[in-house]
C-alpha cells in the first residue's frame, strides 16, 4: 500500500505545529526582573510580543512601563508562591543570586534553592512551564578544584563568593536529577555589557555559537557574549527548545 498521500498532509501538518509553536506569543514569567540580566531579558521578550510576568520580592522595584508587562510579588524559594505565579505559564526564567544573611553554605544560596523549588512545584503541573535558569561560567568546568582555581576573583570556603560560585553546580545538579523541562544557560566569563554594578553597553552581534560541552571560543581565542545576545539567546531558547533537560553555554 502506498502510504506517501497519507503521510505528506501528516508531515506538512507536524511542520506547521513546530513553527506555530515557535512563533506563537507566549506567557514568560521572569524572576530577577529588577536584575541586571533578568532586565533586559523582559525587554527582549516583551520586544518579541510575548507576555510577561515581572518578579520581585517588592514588585514596586518594576519599572517597566508596556500593555504585555505585569508585575507580580513572588519569592522564588518559595514553592507555594511559585506554583501560584508559574501556573499557566509557558516558559519561566530565574536569573536570580543571592546569600542568606551570614549563611554561606552553596545549598542555600537563592539561585541554588530556586531549582529545587522548580524542581518540587513543576514536577507534577499540568502542562507545567519550560524552566530556564541563568547559570554560571565556572560550572563549564568538570571539578571544584577546577571552578576555584579558575575563577573569575579570588574564592575561599565558607565565603559569600563560594557560595554564588558553587551554588550554581549545586544548581545544575538539582536541575540533572529532576523530573521537569528545564535548561540552564551558562554565561561565558566574559559577558561584556555587564559589570558588578548593572549593565553598560547593550550593543549585540545578533548572532551567537551554542555547545553543551565546553565553552565556546572565537578564532581570536575570545569566550565572550554580549549581554543583549545573552538575553536574546534566553529567549531564543523558550521560543525554539532546543536544549531541553540539557545545559548549554554561548559565545561567538
Ligand atoms: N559569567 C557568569 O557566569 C555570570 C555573570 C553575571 C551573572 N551571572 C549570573 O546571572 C544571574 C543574574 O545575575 P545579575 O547580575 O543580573 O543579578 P542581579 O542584578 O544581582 O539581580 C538579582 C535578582 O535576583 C532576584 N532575587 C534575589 N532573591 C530572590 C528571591 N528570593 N525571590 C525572587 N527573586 C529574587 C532579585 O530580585 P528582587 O530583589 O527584586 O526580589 C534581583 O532581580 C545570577 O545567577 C548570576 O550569578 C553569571
Amino acid at each position: 500500500m502506498n502510504l506517501r498521500p497519507f503521510l505528506a498532509p501528516l508531515i506538512v501538518a507536524f511542520l506547521g505545529c513546530a513553527a506555530a509553536h515557535a512563533q506563537d506569543n507566549q506567557t514568560i514569567v521572569v524572576y530577577g526582573a529588577s536584575g541586571s540580566i533578568g532586565g533586559l531579558i523582559v525587554d527582549e521578550a516583551l520586544e518579541r510580543g510575548h507576555a510577561v510576568i515581572g518578579v520581585s520580592r517588592s514588585p514596586d522595584r518594576l519599572t517597566v512601563e508596556h500593555a504585555n508587562f505585569t508585575p507580580m510579588q513572588g519569592d522564588v524559594t518559595d514553592i507555594e508562591s511559585f506554583t501560584a505565579v508559574t501556573s499557566g505559564a509557558d516558559g519561566v526564567v530565574i536569573s536570580v543570586q543571592g546569600t542568606p544573611e551570614g549563611d554561606f553554605a552553596p545549598e542555600n544560596s537563592t539561585h541554588a534553592l530556586a531549582a529545587g523549588t522548580a524542581a518540587e512545584a513543576l514536577v507534577g503541573m499540568e502542562n507545567a512551564p519550560y524552566v530556564l535558569q541563568i547559570g554560571g561560567a565556572t560550572t563549564m568546568l568538570p571539578t571544584v578544584e577546577d571552578m576555584l582555581a579558575n575563577a573569575p576573583f579570588p574564592v575561599s570556603e565558607g565565603t559569600e563568593p563560594y557560595a554564588m560560585l558553587i551554588g550554581h553546580k549545586v544548581a545544575l545538579d538539582t536541575y540533572q536529577a529532576s523530573d521537569i523541562d528545564w535548561t540552564v544557560l551558562t554565561p561565558p566569563f566574559n559577558i561584556m555589557g555587564w559589570t558588578f554594578n548593572g549593565i553598560t553597553d547593550t550593543q549585540r552581534r545578533g548572532e551567537y555559537r551554542t555547545s553543551t560541552t565546553g565553552f565556546v571560543t572565537d578564532a581570536e581565542g575570545n569566550m565572550s557574549i554580549y549581554v543583549a545576545d545573552l538575553a536574546a539567546a534566553a529567549i531564543d531558547e523558550l521560543e525554539n527548545r532546543a536544549f531541553v533537560r540539557q545545559r548549554f553555554t554561548i559565545g561567538y
